[in-house]
């Protein structure tokens, strides 16, 4: 993956990590059960779906001892989350983007606002909300089962967004979470991302 951006991000572990991934789980069977700290091989610890209220308990939980090194949130100009990712951001946790081009068959890519930078540059939709995400300072994992998709979601060096049109994404004013709690027995999402 590193040969095919040189954008990289330090976690609060030291370790350097990709900018951009790829949208799947790559672990073998079982290295999860076994990667706990005290084995010495998990390098670092991420949570994910922590809202503030979520990440607060599990901080100040007494038998908290490490601090997770990244929080993987749903990221995209429809949910762009600014307070999560300030607070993440401010207890030294990496944010990772999921949906980060809004899912599948998402409208966004026929946002007025995205179309216009994407006449601009001369870059795909994707490819402006995946640089949108890169330069507010986070990570994205685009996924993509179509090889050509996969390299032109990669093909972002040298390639930036102007200060504005970054802002004119953030500020979209639709907003909406593709993936809810309402399927789950517990409630996670407490609105207290925006
Ligand atoms: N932690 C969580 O709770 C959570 C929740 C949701 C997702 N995730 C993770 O995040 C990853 C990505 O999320 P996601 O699948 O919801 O959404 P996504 O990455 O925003 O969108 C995936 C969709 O975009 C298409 N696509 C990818 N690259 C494209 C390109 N260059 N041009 C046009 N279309 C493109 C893909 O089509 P094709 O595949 O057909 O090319 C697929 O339909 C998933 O793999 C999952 O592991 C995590």
């Amino acid at each position: 993956m590193t040969e095919w951006t040189k954008k990289t991000a330090t976690l609060n572990t030291g370790a350097k990590i990709p900018l951009v991934g790829l949208g799947t789980w790559q672990s073998g069977p079982n290295e999860v059960k076994h990667a706990i700290p005290a084995t010495g091989r998990a390098k670092n610890i991420g949570v994910s779906n922590f809202g503030i209220k979520n990440l607060e308990i599990l901080l100040n939980a007494p038998t908290t001892t490490i601090v997770p090194a990244v929080n993987q949130i749903e990221l995209h100009p429809n949910n762009p989350s600014p307070k999560l990712v300030a607070y993440n951001t401010s207890k030294g946790i990496h944010s990772t983007g999921y949906s980060c081009l809004g899912s599948t068959g998402s409208p966004l890519h026929k946002d007025p606002v995205l179309q216009e930078i994407v006449q601009k540059t001369g870059r795909t939709s994707s490819q402006v909300l995946l640089n949108w995400g890169l330069q507010n300072g986070w990570s994205v994992i685009p996924k993509s089962v179509t090889p050509a998709r996969i390299v032109a979601n990669f093909d972002l060096d040298g390639f930036d967004l102007e200060k504005g049109d970054v802002e004119r994404l953030s500020g979209l004013k639709d907003r909406f979470k593709v993936c809810g709690d309402s399927w789950l027995p517990v409630k996670v999402f407490f609105g207290d991302d925006e």
